[in-house]
């Protein structure tokens, strides 16, 4: 079985605190899985002996089925948790919810929650290890990682590549954790929203500012379209979205004026508000192989903090 080298950190809560290093190891371990085989002829033993637990306490198809097959297809046992049906909906807190799978002998814990700080809150309450799949607007490490690493495919590298986030940024896990690592990578990001949807943490911050696609069109290599997360948004001040469409979703058109740009959306889509379903299913998406790359990401992610918790498990 092939070790790989052991990583600096102990849990994935989000790509703000990784370093170059900590990247690029986990974009080596990915090309490992996808050149050898991500599917179910091609199993693994890394994850032997472990359970996963799968906690999603927010709605998920990617994220929650790529995770599960992941941990699958390297040997471990998966469990779902998801609030619906559980003793959650009898007033059990989140805390004691933990505790109370941990004593059923777990090993690993995949965190979806609407609540920013709720898995940072989960890690000082149990001795597993955490990967954050997406908490409230903080960070989707994994997403942000399997975006990269599909444009890697694409590109030696991303320094000095154009790469522009259009849409509801504010609200968006995915934007924080893209722009955290795009920037690490050396690309030169840009956004793209009506002010609405500019998070504060991005005023004043030099980063690239469009006031329409057209504008974005021109300028960049990569579009990421983000649809507008209502579930996050809790006022009526939305943008009507027949004019959102008009001045911020990408059109056929602007395939036409760009055979080279590239398209990419970390799903779920909105067709016909920040994109087209011709442009989505174009060859100059990459949306499908996002999704393909999400598994050999998160293959990638469990085989090194699983490698991490033995040698820490060791040294006890
Ligand atoms: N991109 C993403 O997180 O999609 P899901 O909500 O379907 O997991």
């Amino acid at each position: 079985m092939k070790h790989f080298p052991e990583i600096g950190y102990k849990h994935l809560i989000g790509i703000e605190n990784l370093n170059y290093e900590d990247i690029r190891q986990i974009f080596q371990t990915a090309q490992f899985f996808s050149d050898n085989g991500i599917n179910g002829h091609n199993k693994y033993d890394y994850l032997n002996g472990k359970t996963i637990v799968l906690g999603f306490f927010e709605s998920s198809t990617r994220t929650r089925c790529s995770f599960e097959l992941a941990a699958k297809r390297l040997g471990a046992e998966t469990l779902l948790f998801q609030p619906h049906g559980s003793s959650i909906e009898k007033g059990e807190t989140l805390i004691d919810t933990l505790e109370t799978i941990d004593a059923m002998g777990v090993d690993m814990w995949v965190v979806r929650h609407s609540i920013n700080g709720s898995i940072d809150e989960m890690t000082k309450n149990s001795a597993c290890l955490f990967i954050n799949a997406g908490e409230g607007n903080n960070e989707h490490p994994t997403q942000a990682l399997l975006d990269a690493f599909t444009l890697l495919e694409k590109f030696p590298t991303l320094e000095g590549k154009k790469i522009c986030i259009v849409g509801d940024i504010a609200h968006s896990r995915v934007a924080r954790s893209d722009i955290f690592l795009f920037q690490k990578l050396g690309a030169e990001v840009g956004i793209c929203a009506p002010d609405i949807f500019i998070p504060e943490f991005l005023n004043n911050s030099g980063i690239h500012r469009f006031t329409s696609i057209d504008e974005v069109v021109e300028w960049a290599d990569i579009v990421n379209m983000l649809r507008i997360q209502k579930e996050r948004i809790h006022h009526n001040n939305l943008p009507d979205t027949g004019e959102f469409n008009t001045y911020y979703g990408i059109r056929e058109k602007h395939l036409v004026k760009k055979p080279e740009l590239i398209v990419m959306h970390p799903g779920p889509v909105n067709y016909g508000v920040e994109i087209e379903h011709d442009v989505a299913h174009s060859t100059q998406s990459v949306i499908q192989r996002q999704v393909r790359n999400g598994v050999a990401i998160r293959m990638a992610v469990l085989t090194l903090l699983s490698q991490k918790q033995d040698s820490l498990r060791k040294e006890k």
